[in-house]
């Protein structure tokens, strides 16, 4: 009985996995997963600074929905979001960048194998969303060493997000 406590007590404080988020008015369902920060391909940034140089929530949100608006509209890249559920890319997307800059968020999305796995991406195309992040980081006034710490973060999810 005492080890059958022992068990569910430290269970939930030991694992990793994450309540799913309330999912935004308009999002689609998706096939089911297990939330966990992990999800998010790499550990969050430990600088305080960096977050406050993206200008907190409210500028990692202007910079996500600028990144989402400039993609949809990038010849280069803009048929593979055709079928996407922007709402739900936007919201995830947001808890990622949050949550690797160092800010008080959680990430619930997808891991980036499992999100990107059927969209068969090209480093060309790869390369042409780091360039509007980086347009939509410019905008946000993100000065440019700080805009260097997200890029470090997300340059290796390469290996993850490019498959052909
Ligand atoms: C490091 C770079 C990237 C990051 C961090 C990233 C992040 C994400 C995230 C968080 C999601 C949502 C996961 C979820 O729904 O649970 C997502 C989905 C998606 N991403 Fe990316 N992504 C990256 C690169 C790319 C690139 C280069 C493309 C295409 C040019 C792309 C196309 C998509 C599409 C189309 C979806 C929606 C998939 C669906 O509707 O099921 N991503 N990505």
């Amino acid at each position: 009985m005492y080890r059958f406590c022992v068990a569910a007590l430290a269970g939930p404080l030991l694992s990793a996995t994450l309540a799913m988020a309330e999912p935004l008015p308009g999002e689609l369902p998706v096939d089911p997963y297990e939330a966990s920060n992990e999800n998010a391909g790499a550990a969050p940034l430990e600088n305080p600074d960096v977050f406050v140089a993206f200008h907190g929530q409210a500028g990692i949100d202007r910079i996500v929905d600028d990144l989402v608006d400039r993609v949809i509209v990038d010849p280069r890249i803009e048929g593979i979001f055709r079928a996407s559920d922007l709402v739900r890319l936007r919201r995830t997307l947001k808890e990622q960048f949050c949550y690797l800059l160092g800010g008080p968020c959680d990430y619930t999305g997808r891991d980036m194998v499992e999100a990107h796995k059927d969209q068969g991406i090209t480093m060309r195309e790869f390369n042409a969303l780091v360039e509007s992040l980086q347009l939509a980081m410019d905008t946000e006034g993100v000065p440019f060493a700080m805009q260097n710490r997200l890029i470090a973060k997300l340059a290796p999810m390469q290996r993850d997000v490019v498959t052909r």
